[in-house]
C-alpha cells in the first residue's frame, strides 16, 4: 500500500510509494520502460534552444536528464516536494555536468510567475495527487504558461488517487484546447496515455 509522506508544506505520495523505497526507483523505471516513455513525451513537447521548461513533479530528474542532453540551451526547472528525489536528482545531474535547477515546490502552488514558462512538463505525476489536487495542479500549469506555450502529461490510467485522465480535465482547469495524443500498455507498468494542452 502507497504511505503519504507527511510534511508541515502539505502530503504527497512519494516516487516509488513508499519512502523508503526510492532507491529503488531509477532501477524499478528502467524494468518497466519508463524511459521510452520519456523520450516519447519528449517528442510530443519538442522544445527549443531559449525556452523555459518546467517539470511538475520531476522525482529523481530522469526526464530533465534525458532532455538536458538531447537539447541544449534550455531553460530547465524540476519541482518536487520530496527532498530525498530532489537529492538525487541534484547528484545526477552536478556528475553529468547539466545545468538544472531542481527546487522543492508543490504542483499545487508552483514558485512561477504567470505566462513566465513556454512548456510544462509532468510525467507519471498527477496520478499521485487526489483529484482535487490534480485539478490544482493543472490550473497551475495553465497559470504559468505562456500563450503559445503547451503542457505535455504522460500518466498511468486507473492507477493512485485520480481517476481516469481526459481531455475534459485540462480544458476544465482553463485550457483552450486539449487532446489526448496517445495511448499504450505495458505490461509492469499498466495502461497510460499521453496528452497536450494549450492555454
Ligand atoms: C512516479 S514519480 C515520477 C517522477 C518523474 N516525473 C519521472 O517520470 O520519473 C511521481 C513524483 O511526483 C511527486 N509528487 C507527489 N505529489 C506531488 C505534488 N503535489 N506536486 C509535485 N510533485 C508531486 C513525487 O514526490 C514523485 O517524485
Amino acid at each position: 500500500m502507497p504511505e503519504l509522506r507527511h510534511s508541515p508544506d502539505g502530503d504527497y505520495l512519494p516516487a516509488a510509494g513508499k519512502a523508503w523505497l526510492l532507491p529503488l526507483y531509477d532501477p524499478l523505471s528502467l524494468l518497466f520502460g519508463v524511459r521510452r516513455l520519456h523520450r516519447a513525451l519528449l517528442d510530443q513537447a519538442a522544445p527549443v534552444p531559449g525556452q523555459r521548461v518546467l517539470e511538475i513533479g520531476c522525482g529523481t530528474g530522469n526526464l530533465l536528464g534525458v532532455l538536458a542532453r538531447r537539447t541544449r540551451g534550455l531553460d530547465l526547472t524540476g519541482i518536487d516536494p520530496d527532498p530525498d528525489a530532489l537529492r538525487r536528482a541534484r547528484r545526477k545531474a552536478a556528475r553529468a555536468g547539466l545545468t538544472i535547477d531542481y527546487r522543492r515546490g508543490y504542483a499545487g502552488d508552483l514558485p512561477f510567475d504567470d505566462a513566465s514558462v513556454d512548456v510544462v512538463l509532468s510525467s507519471l505525476m498527477l496520478h499521485h495527487l487526489d483529484e482535487a489536487g490534480r485539478d490544482r495542479a493543472l490550473a497551475e500549469a495553465r497559470r504559468v504558461l505562456r500563450p503559445g506555450g503547451g503542457l505535455h502529461v504522460v500518466d498511468i490510467d486507473g492507477h493512485g488517487l485520480s481517476t481516469s485522465l481526459a481531455p475534459r480535465m485540462f480544458t476544465d482547469a482553463g485550457f483552450s484546447r486539449a487532446a489526448q495524443t496517445g495511448r499504450g500498455r505495458r505490461r509492469r507498468l499498466g495502461e497510460f496515455r499521453f496528452f497536450t494542452a494549450v492555454p
